[in-house]
């Protein structure tokens, strides 16, 4: 495909997502070599606007990211068409002559004969529909590959998702929809299937008779900042738990597929993450704590000033197999908190006869972190002998710092999730993207719970912002998680972690 000709259409392309996250990864692929050097870019949206006021628009979000020079190229690839709405078939058609027309140029030129599509939805779900059938019946490609890349939220439950899915299901395949779940981007998360399945010693622990429990937390230090419309639709536990969450866990826990790379392993991949999913039973809600920040409802863009929309929640959920029964697994994701973090960590049982060893020393767990953001990491907390005359066991790490390791040395080292996730759509790799029984299964698991929360009008903690979040979440998180906590353990900057 990179020798072919490639238009890349974006819908939606004067709004937030487009401008802020699409945009400025393609421009990360084109700097790259990573498209094709005849590539052009199209947006279609409604607003009515020439090509050079798009270019006008984006330019701030693109300055800074690549040599002015290569941005300049890069806006000179980019066009626009209005159409009166999404479905708009004679907007799409006059798309579809001007993308029709780059294609002859580059067979009469270039004596290129196959062109690909692709098309990125960045737009509100309830115009997938008309959107795509618009697409279908006049903007596909007539001989290369035309993939669709679709953005959440798929739906507020099971219903709406399943209704989602039809309206686009209508017009493609599954193999040419590609659903978006950025996290999966991420560099470790791309991670977790080569660590677990190339490391000997990993398989030997990760289980129930080693693990005492799996924590994926996911912590913001700002609010719904102009966002509150969508949010309060939403809440935090399907705007990052039932999603982003539940994607990371899915890697870390399922078994190994038979293949992780190479033609057929996206399926292979999906099929593992499927079968997880469906040893876990819905959340009930006793193993749900919730949250809200104090003055949520003062953000404009939220109407209803009672809102019980939670914004900080703790989940605990259990996966029935062999290898994970009875390990609590927590998620627990909350914005306007102290800091900005997103890690998964595994703690492990303690080790056998320890404190017997040691003279009732009582010995640390050994804990591994994988840090996903901000500074990328890995580290397994271990015990070693006090440094010096004693020898008493104390807990340090065993650690990989991706900024001093790779990062300074490399800058491809960790490509934004976008631009990777769309590189994988145009290499035609589906197992970064979420297959339709994936997500059917994933809001099997959080619609029951959801539905109480809004119909019992369920009330969240309030908290402080800017905190660690209510102050009873703790005695939550200790009783259904079985984490011990090190107070002795002092990470190097000062902070027990
Ligand atoms: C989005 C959520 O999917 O992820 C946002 O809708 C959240 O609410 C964002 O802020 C976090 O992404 P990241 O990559 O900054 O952790």
């Amino acid at each position: 495909w990179i020798k072919e000709g490639l238009a890349i259409i974006i819908v939606g392309a004067s709004g937030d997502l487009a401008k802020k996250k699409t945009y400025p990864s393609l421009l990360s692929l084109f700097t790259g070599n990573l498209l094709p050097s005849n590539v052009v870019i199209y947006g279609y949206a409604r607003s009515k606007i020439t090509n050079d006021q798009l270019r006008a628009k984006l330019r701030p979000y693109l300055d800074g990211k690549a040599k002015s020079d290569v941005i300049e190229d890069f806006l000179s690839r980019c066009y626009y068409q209005a159409g009166d709405c999404y479905g708009d078939l004679v907007s799409w058609s006059s798309l579809n002559d001007s993308i029709t027309q780059y294609e002859q140029d580059l067979k009469d030129t270039k004596g290129i004969d196959r062109s690909n599509r692709l098309f990125y939805f960045a737009i509100p779900p309830n115009v997938f529909a008309e959107t795509g059938g618009a697409i279908k019946v006049t903007c596909m490609s007539p001989n290369g590959f035309s993939r669709m890349i679709v953005e959440k939220p798929f739906g507020r439950d099971l219903e709406s998702c399943k209704d989602i899915l039809q309206r686009l299901g209508q017009h493609f395949d599954e193999q040419s929809l590609y659903r978006i779940d950025h996290y999966l981007g991420k560099e470790l998360v791309q991670n977790l299937m080569v660590m677990r399945f190339s490391n000997l010693w990993m398989e030997n622990i990760w289980n129930r008779n080693c693990v005492q429990c799996i924590m994926l937390t996911f912590k913001e230090p700002f609010g719904t900042e102009g966002r509150g419309g969508y949010f309060d639709q939403y809440g935090i536990i399907r705007d990052i738990i039932q999603n982003h969450l539940l994607q990371v866990m899915c890697l870390l826990c399922m078994e190994c597929p038979n293949k992780l790379d190479g033609p057929g392993s996206g399926e292979k991949i999906r099929n593992e993450k499927v079968r997880l999913l469906e040893a876990m039973p819905p959340v009930t809600i006793d193993e749900v704590f919730l949250g809200q920040y104090e003055g949520y409802t003062d953000d404009e863009t939220i109407t209803n000033k009672d809102s019980n929309c939670p914004t900080f929640a703790i989940i605990r959920c259990f996966i029935n197999n062999p290898r994970w029964a009875g390990v609590p697994i927590i998620f627990k994701a909350g914005k306007a908190l102290n800091e900005r973090k997103a890690e998964m960590r595994v703690q492990f049982k303690p080790a056998p006869a320890a404190e017997t060893l040691f003279n009732g020393v009582e010995v640390p767990r050994n804990e591994l972190v994988m840090k996903l953001q901000p500074g990328e990491s890995i580290y397994l907390k271990s015990n070693i002998k006090t440094p010096g005359f004693s020898s008493t066991p104390i807990q340090s790490e065993l650690e990989v710092k991706y900024d001093t390791r790779y990062l300074a040395k490399c800058s491809s080292c960790n490509p934004d999730a976008y631009s990777r996730l769309m590189l994988d759509v145009l290499r035609g790799r589906s197992a970064n993207f979420v297959r339709s029984d994936e997500l059917i299964r994933a809001w099997e698991i959080f619609t029951p719970v959801l539905h109480q929360i809004d119909e019992e009008n369920i009330r969240p903690h309030s908290y402080k912002v800017g905190s660690r979040g209510p102050d009873e979440a703790d005695k939550f998180f200790a009783e259904k998680s079985g984490y011990l906590r090190n107070d002795a353990y002092i990470w190097e900057d000062g902070n027990i972690c």
